[in-house]
C-alpha cells in the first residue's frame, strides 16, 4: 500500500525523545508559543488526551516523525473519540501519510474500546470524506457548547453530498434551545444563563420552531458565519 513501508504508531508519552520534532510539525501548522505547545502536549497519556505520532524509519535506519493525531474522549458519548491536531510533516504531504496515520489512530481508538470518531474541520473535508467520514450534527466536547451552524451547500464538495443529506435527516436532534453544558462536578451551582450574542460574531438565522431544519434554511446562512464542519465515522 502507497508509504506504508517502515511506518508505526506510537504514543508520544511513550516516546517523549521526540518532543521537539512533534512540535515542530504542529507550530509549522498551527503557530503556538513553545510553552503552550508544551503544555498541552505534556498532557498526553494513555487514558486521554492521547497525542499519537506517525513514526518512519529512513533507509539510513534513523527514525522520524511524519505526522500527528490526538484522540481525547468526548463527555456526552462515552463510546465516541474525538480526533484533533491531525497533521502531516509539511513536505511529505500528498504522498498517501495522512491517510495512514489516520487508519492507524482509528484502529488505536478502536483497540481502546470506542465504536465512533468525531472531527471538526475548516477545509479538510475532501481528504476526510475519502477515509469515509460524514458530515454529522456539532457534538458536544468538553467545556464547549454546541454550534449550531449549519453548512452552506456551496461549502460542500459535490461527492460529499451524501453527508449533507445524512446532516439533513439527522438535524432534529439539534433542538430550537440545545445547548452542550460541561458536565456538572458534584455540589457545583447550576450553570449561568448563556451570554448574550456578541454582535461582532456572524450568526446563523434562528432555528425554525419546529426545530426542523429545512433546505431553506440551510442555504440562507452566509458563507462568513462558518467557522466549521463536523463529521463522524462508525469504526
Ligand atoms: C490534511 C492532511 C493531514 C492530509 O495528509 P496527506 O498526507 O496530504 O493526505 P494523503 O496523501 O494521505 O491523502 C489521502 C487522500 O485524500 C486526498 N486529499 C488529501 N488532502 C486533500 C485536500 N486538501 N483536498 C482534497 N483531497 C485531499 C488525497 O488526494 C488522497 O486521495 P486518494 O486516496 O484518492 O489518492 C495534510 O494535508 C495536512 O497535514 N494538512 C495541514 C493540517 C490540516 O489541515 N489538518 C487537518 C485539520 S482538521
Amino acid at each position: 500500500m502507497k508509504g506504508e513501508e517502515g511506518l508505526r504508531l506510537v504514543t508520544l508519552h511513550s516516546h517523549p525523545e521526540h518532543i521537539e520534532e512533534c512540535m515542530k510539525i504542529l507550530n509549522d501548522q498551527w503557530p503556538r508559543s513553545r510553552t503552550m505547545r508544551m503544555r498541552s502536549l505534556s498532557t498526553s497519556c494513555d487514558q486521554f488526551p492521547t497525542s499519537l505520532l506517525l513514526l518512519k524509519t529512513t533507509s539510513h535506519g534513523d527514525t522520524e516523525v511524519i505526522g500527528h493525531s490526538r484522540l481525547n474522549t468526548l463527555p456526552r458519548e462515552p463510546d465516541a473519540a474525538w480526533i484533533e491536531s491531525v497533521v502531516i510533516r509539511q513536505d511529505l504531504r500528498g504522498a498517501g501519510y495522512g491517510r495512514q496515520l489516520m487508519t492507524r489512530t482509528e484502529e488505536y481508538a478502536r483497540i481502546s474500546g470506542f465504536s465512533t470518531m468525531y472531527l471538526s474541520t475548516h477545509d479538510q473535508q475532501v481528504f476526510y470524506g475519502k477515509l469515509g467520514y460524514e458530515f454529522c450534527p456539532p457534538v458536544c466536547i468538553y467545556g464547549g457548547s454546541v454550534n449550531k451552524h449549519l453548512i452552506p451547500k456551496q461549502f460542500i464538495p459535490p461527492q460529499l453530498t451524501k453527508g449533507v443529506q445524512a446532516l439533513s435527516l439527522k438535524s432534529s436532534v439539534v433542538g430550537k434551545d440545545q445547548k452542550c453544558q460541561p458536565a456538572m462536578k458534584q455540589g457545583a451551582p447550576p450553570p449561568a444563563s448563556p451570554a448574550p450574542p456578541d454582535p461582532a460574531v456572524p450568526h446563523p438565522p434562528p432555528l425554525p420552531a419546529s426545530s426542523k431544519l429545512t433546505k431553506d434554511h440551510i442555504t440562507k446562512i452566509e458563507p462568513s458565519s462558518m467557522t466549521k464542519m463536523y463529521m463522524k465515522k462508525d469504526l
